[in-house]
């Protein structure tokens, strides 16, 4: 028995002792393993007399339990002079200020797309998507615009052959829409479009926001009513506008809306107009009964206007400094 307990003990002190995991691990082999201490005594027990089994059993018993949980408790000591060890070797600045996380932020022209939208739905009307890439039908034929037009000229157009560009304008959604559904509509889309352009206010590829209006009675006034919401809500001040008469080929009449800027001068921001009647039968609407205003918005160049920005170019540029100054 005194073996026994004096082998016990012997274990024990060996766990107190060890410095090291690789040391506690070897020990817990020795003990535990197959070969290991308690099987073999295990395996020795049958040797003895019933009393003594009980005696020794027991023994063996509350050693394991003792033993496991001195290695666990040894285990976690050396874990913690190693960790210690890492921390103090490290060197903490605690005056040094925290990590910097740099949130995006939407592109000035998203906010402003995302503004009109919500305008645009307001006043109940849907949104379409369109094709960058059209057809000459939808982008001119259909629109009333002549063959001989300038528009339509490689130098002014990005094609892929006579038939195919990418589209000049999101007025090419117009007759797409128009021939598909039945009035009353109130539709609106905006997207890219392409053009043969490049200097501080044109870039060769820009925004454009299309809408449109169809219903019996449909005038002029409607129209009216509607732009100078839509800039009133968009500029969000009081802003001197002004109609100017103009020409569309998709429209008649046409017009342009100026708005003065702080110093006196009239700038354009959209073109607009009752949509001709050659707009309408070509989408299979009868012009006697129907009628209906269209308009078309630069979105970059509204941007422009809102915020005072000199040149169309720092739209893509992608200066941070430049694109964190909007907000919704
Ligand atoms: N598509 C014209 C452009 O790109 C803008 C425009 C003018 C659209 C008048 C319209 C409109 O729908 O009625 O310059």
């Amino acid at each position: 028995m005194y073996n026994y307990i004096k082998k016990i003990k012997n274990i024990r002190l060996s766990i107190e002792k060890s410095n090291s995991l690789n040391k506690l691990e070897c020990i817990r082999i020795k003990c535990f393993g197959k070969n290991g201490f308690f099987s073999k005594e295990m395996k020795l027990i049958k040797n003895f007399s019933l009393k003594d089994k009980k005696i020794i059993g027991s023994i063996l018993n509350r050693a394991k339990k003792n033993i496991q949980q001195d290695l666990i408790n040894r285990k976690k000591f050396l874990e913690n002079i190693i960790i210690n060890s890492k921390l103090n070797n490290v060197f903490f600045d605690i005056s040094l200020p925290g990590r910097y996380r740099d949130y995006g932020s939407l592109h000035p022209i998203t906010c402003a797309i995302l503004k009109i939208e919500r305008f645009f739905e307001k006043y109940g009307f849907s949104l379409v998507s369109g094709s960058e890439i059209e057809d000459d039908y939808y982008n001119f034929d259909s629109l009333n615009i002549p063959l001989n037009h300038p528009a339509r000229s490689y130098d002014d157009t990005f094609r892929f052959d006579d038939f195919r560009l990418l589209r000049t304008q999101t007025s090419s959604i117009q007759i797409r829409i128009m021939s598909k559904k039945i009035p009353p509509m109130r539709i609106f889309s905006f997207g890219k479009v392409y053009r043969k352009d490049h200097d501080k206010i044109h870039s060769p590829m820009f925004h454009q926001i299309e809408g449109f209006v169809i219903d019996v009675n449909i005038k002029f006034g409607h129209l009216k009513k509607m732009c100078y919401d839509f800039l009133l809500n968009f500029f969000n001040k009081e802003i001197k506008i002004r109609f100017r008469h103009s020409y569309f080929p998709f429209t008649e009449p046409s017009a342009e809306i100026d708005i003065m800027n702080d110093n006196g001068n009239w700038l354009e921001v959209l073109g607009c107009g009752m949509i001709h009647p050659n707009v309408l039968k070509n989408s299979g609407i009868d012009p006697d009964i129907y009628s209906g205003f269209a308009f078309g918005i630069g979105i970059e160049r509204l941007i422009m206007l809102r915020y005072k920005i000199p040149d169309l170019r720092m739209f893509f540029e992608n200066d941070l400094r430049f694109l964190k100054q909007f907000r919704l």
